[in-house]
């Protein structure tokens, strides 16, 4: 059965597509056949990252019918993406019966591949969290700074009241030291279990590293790159510690699976 991982952070910014590019290339050449689905429709900017020029993308699938199977894109080191199109505005707000639309053509690509990572946009809207509510494992990138926790906070929030979700990875990035991502998320983790009955597993995290941003400008992504074996053992650690994080048990529709019980929390 193919494993989907999403990942979100509330917050722009915070390193969601850095680190969904980078998982889905070690996890592409390390563990699996991976896909990159850009989730992040109308500003997306996976493909750019990847210096990749699809010539079919998600707007194609949700606008024209093409199967999605015809618009994956073979990007760096045998990576596949499913690009979204940057400024679409058709597609920031997508409604939601083409978000399930799109979710159902995915699963058509079940034999194509191991691991679905998931790129989504900043904020909690309803397509973000359905998006990110249908993949296995609900990964939630939390920043040191006092708008990451808090929009951090609101993802969990949207995850569980809106989809019943009780499991949740996190992923601290652009940490100082390894000291300093373990006593924030302990901080963080105190406080959503203060307010909610979830559980929240901690995956390690990213360093600050300049490495990041010097990818960003050359779009060669730190897993490419051989002078970058610190930026790829952390990174192997949090595909690892994700892997092993408990599944995502809740929301009727999902990637690659039939709907298990729905668990919706009116609150
Ligand atoms: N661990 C890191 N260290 C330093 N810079 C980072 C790190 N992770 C991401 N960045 C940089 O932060 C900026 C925002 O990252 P991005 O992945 O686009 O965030 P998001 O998708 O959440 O908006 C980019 O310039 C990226 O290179
Ligand atoms: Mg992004």
């Amino acid at each position: 059965m193919s494993k989907s991982i999403a990942i979100t952070s509330g917050k722009g910014g915070a390193g969601k597509t850095s680190l969904a590019i980078n998982l889905a290339l070690r996890l592409n050449e390390k563990r699996g056949k991976a896909i990159f689905l850009d989730a992040d429709f109308g500003m997306a900017n996976g493909h750019i990252l990847l210096k990749s020029r699809p010539t079919l993308d998600i707007m194609d699938v949700l606008v024209d019918g093409v199967p999605v199977r015809d618009v994956l894109h073979l990007g760096p080191k045998g990576l596949r993406l499913l690009a979204g199109r940057t400024g679409a505005t058709e597609l920031l707000n997508l409604d939601d019966s083409k978000t399930e639309a799109l979710i159902q053509a995915i699963n058509t690509l079940e034999d194509e591949c191991d691991y679905l990572v998931v790129d989504t946009s900043a904020g909690a809207e309803s397509n973000t969290l359905a998006c990110a509510a249908a993949a296995d494992h609900f990964v939630v990138v939390l920043v040191g700074q006092a708008t990451g926790f808090v929009d951090a906070y609101a993802m969990i929030k949207g995850g569980f009241k809106q989809h019943g979700i009780t499991n949740f990875s996190v992923v601290v990035n652009m940490a100082e030291s390894k000291e300093e991502a373990q006593s924030l998320f302990e901080t963080f983790k105190k406080t959503v279990l203060r307010f909610m009955p979830v559980q929240v597993d901690y995956c390690g995290y990213l360093p600050y590293s300049r490495a990041f941003y010097n990818a960003a400008v050359s779009c060669h992504p730190v897993a490419t790159q051989p002078a970058c074996q610190v930026e790829q053992t952390a990174l192997d650690n949090i595909a690892d510690r994700i892997l092993k994080s408990p599944l995502n048990r809740a929301m009727a529709q999902r990637y690659f699976q039939d709907a298990p019980q729905q668990n919706v929390i009116n609150l």
